[in-house]
């Protein structure tokens, strides 16, 4: 047993994937290291090491094998009585290292595990002057694909881009921040059936627009209605609208030449809510996959996937009542042959090894076909765990007061940039009130109700777990208690006043100082910041913003404890308490960061 023992632990010092921050990871790795020394390898038994964080009194970890190992080897030849002898030699076996303080295995075997306090003060100073980087999760792959946003040309940017555009930027930032090359993908809606209407209504109503340009159009909504309004009422109108389509798609240039006046004021309507966001998007429409249609059909073909059902060209998936249609009985494509196309590009040309869709739940269905025909089409491997990997990140409805759909009183659909708006200019009034617009200059008024207003929005969408519906409510969010953006900008700001008022150099006590943890609350604070990097990992695999709000929100909740019991400036221990304080507003900027929220450095 002590030779296996030796010989995990060395394998285990030669990997270098270990993210030191991560304590979850490297528990376990000490664990794999005690389950191999604890169970006879003749026994051949794969067992993974289980180890969580636990809020019980008794540890601040817990590894719960013993009672799993047990179930497999009772009755078969073994010096064990029972889960609580195994959780013993687990403990017996855990490898000799500065993690750990103390053991202790309760109840039916759990191995409850102390943290040296020590370690936890070295590894967050450690951080400090490495940089907040080297906390990073590690992913096993480069180049991964968001695809989000993704509104439809012409139409109205509605609440449900709105959550999409907010919740991809995230899932965008923590890749990015995990070091993975991230293609931000709108997926805008640019080839639909809409635009032979839209054009041949353009051409109808303003022979001269080609010099006219916007005013033509003028506003996309109304222009949008109106001929909607008239391909419904006008058969002849009709008609020429599909006549219209056809010789889009055949690339005529007129009519190349008016569906690009279309996207662009379309587009520039999209940029102003980007821009208010500070979110980053590179367009791909379903237009640009158009071309790539028939080769893609063709590769499937090839493969014997695809059948005639009905007029239209169909695939079949095992386990699913209906098939997905790729080409439809018009002979045209679809929804679907787009979608089909784009995830062939984006693994085979664009080799991106997770491709990640955010949309509405509606869409579910819609993705879990396409993927399933990527798989029998041998695109992606069968085992969803592996890479290249695909998922459906949906999520749920936004709802007004009312608990129905959130839209206006004369219930038409929302404009994103007045709600934003909205945002902004309540969060102007709210600082008006707390006397800063005398006391700042209006500019500085503006940029800090920006960032307070949008980051609200963005926080009260993120914090709930994505695929319940959530209820739209300025009020609450812009909320200056309770968990919301705007508190955790304030303990924010709080916490870099400390800093600040301190009038230390903190870059040199960051290599000067010493960091202790002897407090009962700097101990649990310093064990909660540590926690950062198993938590963004756990975020970013699980594609789950909301792990990281609660996150920062706890952070906050714990600084606010030990700052009320623990006396900073001034005190004996004044440097390391500045440090840890130095400490939580890096990790809480880096939440923000990665959260999508500006965080203002004074309130
Ligand atoms: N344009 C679609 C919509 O508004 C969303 C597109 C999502 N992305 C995709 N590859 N299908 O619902």
């Amino acid at each position: 047993i002590s030779a296996l023992k030796i010989a995990s632990v060395s394998t285990m010092a030669t990997q270098d994937e270990v993210n030191p921050g991560n304590v979850k990871q490297q528990l376990s790795k000490l664990f794999e290291a005690s389950l191999k020394a604890t169970v006879p390898n003749e026994l051949e038994i794969d067992v993974e090491p289980l180890v969580a964080a636990c809020t019980a009194k008794f540890g601040d970890y817990q590894c719960n094998n013993a009672m799993g190992l047990w179930s497999k080897i009772k009755g078969k030849k073994t010096e064990f009585k029972g889960p609580p002898s195994i959780g013993q030699a687990l403990m017996g076996n855990l490898p000799e290292c500065d993690i750990v303080e103390s053991c202790s295995v309760a109840g039916p075997g759990f191995v409850n595990i102390v943290l040296s306090k020590n370690w936890i003060a070295q590894s967050i100073q450690k951080m400090l002057t490495e940089g907040i980087g080297t906390w990073a999760p590690r992913l096993q792959i480069r180049r991964a694909v968001v695809d989000f946003s993704s509104p439809n040309i012409a139409k109205e940017m509605h609440v449900g881009h709105l959550r999409s555009t907010i919740i991809g930027d995230t899932l965008a930032r923590m890749l990015e921040f995990s070091n993975v090359e991230v293609l931000r993908r709108n997926h805008v809606g640019d080839w639909g059936t809409q635009f032979g209407m839209l054009i041949e209504h353009l051409f109808e109503t303003s022979p001269n627009w080609e010099d006219e340009k916007e005013k033509a159009v003028g506003d996309l909504q109304a222009f949008y209605k109106e001929s909607k309004q008239r391909f419904d009422a006008d058969p002849a109108f009709k008609e020429r609208a599909q006549q219209a389509v056809v010789r889009l798609q055949s690339g005529e240039s007129k009519y190349r030449t008016a569906w690009a006046q279309i996207c662009e004021i379309s587009r520039r309507e999209f940029d102003q809510v980007y821009k208010r966001l500070g979110v980053q998007l590179e367009e791909k429409g379903e237009s640009f996959y158009n071309p790539y249609i028939p080769g893609v059909l063709k590769l499937l073909a090839e493969k014997e996937l695809i059948e005639d059902s009905e007029g239209a060209r169909v695939v079949f998936i095992e386990g699913k009542d209906i098939p997905l249609i790729v080409v439809k009985s018009d002979g045209g494509f679809n929804y679907a042959s787009t979608d089909l196309t784009a995830l062939w590009y984006r693994l085979k040309e664009e080799k991106a090894e997770w491709v990640i869709y955010v949309t509405d739940v509606g869409q579910q269905q819609h993705f879990e076909m396409v993927f399933s025909v990527a798989r029998m089409a041998s695109w992606l491997p069968s085992d969803v765990n592996l890479y290249p990997k695909v998922n459906h990140v949906g999520f749920g409805l936004v709802l007004g007061e009312d608990g129905k759909r959130f839209r206006t009183r004369s219930s038409e659909v929302i404009k994103l940039v007045d709600l934003l708006d909205e945002a902004k200019n309540r969060s102007i009034v709210a600082l008006t009130e707390r006397g800063k617009a005398a006391e700042w200059t209006k500019e500085k008024v503006e940029e800090t109700a920006e960032k307070i207003g949008y980051g609200a929005v963005k926080y009260a969408d993120l914090k709930n777990n994505r695929l319940t519906n959530y209820t739209f409510n300025f009020d609450q969010m812009l909320n200056d208690k309770g968990n919301t953006a705007v508190y955790l900008l304030y303990a924010y700001a709080r916490i870099c006043s400390i800093i600040r008022k301190s009038g230390k150099d903190m870059e040199d006590l960051k290599k000067t100082g010493a960091l202790l943890l002897d407090h009962a609350d700097e101990r649990a604070l310093g064990l909660h910041l540590l926690q950062f990097a198993e938590t963004v990992e756990e975020a970013c695999t699980n594609l789950l913003p909301n792990v990281l709000c609660e996150y920062l929100y706890n952070l906050s909740e714990n600084f606010t404890k030990f700052y009320s019991n623990c006396q900073v400036v001034g005190s004996a221990e004044e440097t390391s308490r500045l440090l840890l304080c130095e400490a939580t507003a890096t990790v809480m900027g880096k939440c923000f960061f990665l959260l999508g929220i500006n965080p203002v450095d004074k309130i």
